[in-house]
């Protein structure tokens, strides 16, 4: 690559919910909305920098080796050897922070896209994703694949390995909707890992597997039952759901409104639910959001469908040699 191929691009990357109740750090999948934006500019002076970042109430580090974008966008110009290349970041945050909606994964994937189609695509997605796990690893303090790998492909993705690393997309029923609630409180992952039991009972590892199967089954057969069945997390569920306002309660009310599953996103503190279509998932966030509000916590919502594209170009323009 000699040449970039472009010298401005503006790109979109979805949220993501991880583990989607059953599969603790080996499944998530992406939704359309919400999302942030990432636009990278060519520049004639060599080095990465961060322009501007809005929407984050001035949280996120500007330092380009600490920002998650821009520290990506530094590894893949070294792994590609053109640290020659001069690059500014404006990183538009469209979700919040430490929500659980893969926030830092939608970011990072943005930034790490923009980078790769401003260059050619010089890499292939296996490298993409390992940048995007070594971004993850920079935010969260642990390199999880069931943000970006979702963010990054698009639709269902099963981590089937990490080590090595083994990625697997799963088909995503049509008409399946995503209902999310981010209540505003804010946790880490890191802090909702260190709650985690080390050792599991033999007999919850079996009926999660029992579960994560099911619900892997139910992804290719379109069987909203047996998907309902398998929503169930004996192991890390019943650890986390302390950490969020109401969950029993609105776990009720979700599956008493005709969720097909409902779950924690992630670390939390969002919940979602999974439903057959986007009447119920209004419905259904309509009394999760009542019911919050009836005990003094505010709270976003949001109803998408699956993301099966991942990534997406929202404006570029093509280089000349006059545009360094
Ligand atoms: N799977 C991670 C966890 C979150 O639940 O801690 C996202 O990587």
């Amino acid at each position: 690559m000699d040449q970039p191929s472009m010298s401005y691009i503006r790109v979109f990357a979805p949220a993501t919910v991880a583990n989607v109740v059953c599969g603790f750090d080996v499944l998530g999948f992406a939704v359309d909305f919400p999302g942030d934006e990432v636009e990278l500019f060519l520049s004639s002076e060599p080095g990465v920098r961060i322009r501007a970042i809005d929407g984050d109430d001035g949280r996120l580090p500007l330092d380009p080796q600490k920002n998650t974008v821009s520290a990506s966008v530094i590894r893949y110009l070294e792994k590609i050897g053109r640290q020659d290349l001069g690059i500014e970041i404006v990183l538009h945050k469209q979700m919040p922070v430490g929500s659980g909606l893969g926030s830092s994964a939608a970011s990072t994937v943005a930034g790490l896209f923009a980078i790769h189609h401003l260059l050619g695509q010089p890499l292939g997605v296996e490298d993409m994703l390992q940048l995007a796990m070594e971004g993850e690893r920079l935010a969260c303090g642990q390199g999880h694949a069931d943000n970006v790998a979702p963010a990054l492909l698009g639709g269902f993705v099963l981590i089937r390995s990490y080590q090595p690393l083994d990625i697997v997309q799963l088909p995503t029923p049509t008409s399946l909707t995503c209902a999310l609630l981010h209540p505003h409180i804010e946790i880490q992952t890191r802090d909702a890992r260190k709650i985690l039991k080390p050792y599991i009972p033999l007999s919850d590892v079996t009926m999660q597997m029992g579960n994560l199967a099911g619900f892997i089954s139910s992804l290719y057969t379109n069987n909203f039952e047996l998907m309902s069945r398998s929503m169930q997390d004996v192991i890390i569920e019943p650890v986390r759901a302390i950490l969020i306002p109401e969950y029993d309660a609105l776990k009720r009310l979700a599956l008493s409104a005709g969720a097909i599953g409902f779950g924690i996103s992630g670390s939390g503190p969002s919940v979602f639910a999974l439903c057959k279509d986007q009447l119920v998932a209004k419905h259904l966030l309509e009394q999760l959001k009542n019911h919050l509000a009836h005990q003094g916590i505010t709270s976003d919502i949001y109803i998408s469908s699956i993301n099966i594209h991942g990534p997406k170009i929202l404006a570029s323009q093509p280089f000349t040699p006059s545009s360094k």
